[in-house]
């Protein structure tokens, strides 16, 4: 039996397809490389040390995909493909509602078909809006989110919450994640943004390679520590470990529908991070305070105990791996 994970090829689908092989599991991956490359492939079978099969499709292409599951013995999916980009789907919403939303009914109705109901779905801590309560909570309230990929996120979790209400034999594992950051320790996979980065851990390391000239500090006039935005930072390897901890869930329990915050339960600022850069890798980070960046709120972290109690997974990397391992692929990989 094998694990069907879409876009394996990309930053989180990738880490956690090597988790997976080194966990002893079977995988097949599909990914359509529109923001991935083909060497991630190759990469995580030098990590590894183990093949699989590859398919490069797109999962909205619908026979495509049934053949995938006709020549294979999948008993469970792992939906990474879907695009990320909080700005680009603001100015592109229809092709964020199509790719996102379509490509999951898609693959959910493509799983039915084929008798496979164990599910785990890339979800998001932008559920949350600007949250009430922090740390958050799994039962703090979801909605207002303030972009279309946000909100992407935000319908596909409904439906996922509709499909198990019309048929309690599925199994799906919904994970919000934090922040995720670094990379792996190989420095073979890693973030690969296309052109220039909206995230704060892909700008930094840019400009402490000198491949930018400077980093923009979104606002420093919120009401945290030094005014700067506070997040919850996770390595992407914990993240990645976390799908394991689910899958197992999902392998051994009744049937059911669980969320689970992905995070450390450790909020830092936008300061914080460059100093943690700077002092773990000794690189120089310059950067200029600017205006407030529209739909950022000030402050976003997790309450990670739900995710330790039931699945006894807990995040265990720094912030100081989380620098180095980001700085380690910049460097091996431009
Ligand atoms: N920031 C800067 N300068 C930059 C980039 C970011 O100051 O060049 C600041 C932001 O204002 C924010 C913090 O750094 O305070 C983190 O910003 P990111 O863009 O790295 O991350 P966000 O928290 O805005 O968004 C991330 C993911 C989303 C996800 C969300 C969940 O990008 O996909 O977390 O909370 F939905």
């Amino acid at each position: 039996m094998a694990v069907l994970v879409t876009g394996g090829a990309g930053f989180i689908g990738s880490h956690t397809c090597v988790e997976l092989l080194n966990s002893g599991r079977d995988i097949v991956v599909i990914d359509d490389f529109s923001n991935s490359k083909p060497q991630a492939l190759d990469a995580i079978k030098k990590i590894t040390g183990k093949d699989f099969k590859f398919y490069e499709i797109n999962y909205l292409d619908r026979e495509k995909l049934e053949k995938v599951f006709e020549e294979n013995r999948i008993d469970s999916v792992l939906n990474f493909a879907g695009f990320k980009a909080v700005g680009e789907s603001t100015a592109k919403p229809i092709e964020y509602y199509i790719n996102n939303v379509s490509g999951a009914l898609v693959l959910l109705d493509t799983m039915k078909k084929y008798g496979v109901k164990k599910f785990v779905f890339s979800s998001s801590a932008t559920v949350y809006g600007d949250p009430k309560t922090i740390p958050i909570t799994e039962d703090c309230p979801t909605g207002g989110t303030t972009n279309p990929y946000g909100t992407t996120k935000l319908f596909i979790e409904q439906i996922l919450k509709d499909i198990y209400a019309s048929d309690n034999t599925w199994d799906i594992a919904i994970l919000r994640y934090f922040n995720p950051v670094g990379a792996h320790k190989s420095g073979l996979i890693g973030e690969e943004p296309k052109g220039r980065p909206n995230n704060l851990m892909p700008f930094v390391a840019r400009v402490a390679a000198g491949i930018l000239d400077e980093l923009s500090v979104y606002g420093n006039d919120y009401n945290t520590p030094d005014g700067t935005g506070v997040r919850d930072y996770i390595h992407v390897v914990d993240l990645a470990k976390g799908h394991i901890k689910a899958l197992e869930k999902l392998d051994k329990e009744q049937k059911g529908l669980y969320i689970y915050n992905l995070g450390t339960g450790t909020g830092y600022s936008v300061l914080d991070m460059v100093k943690a850069f700077e002092s773990s890798t000794g690189k120089k980070v310059a950067y200029k305070i600017v205006d407030r960046r529209p739909g950022d709120i000030a402050m976003c972290y997790a309450n990670p105990q739900k995710a330790k109690e039931e699945l006894g997974w807990s995040a265990e990397l720094t912030i100081e791996d989380m620098c180095k391992d980001s700085w380690n692929y910049i460097e091996k990989n431009s």
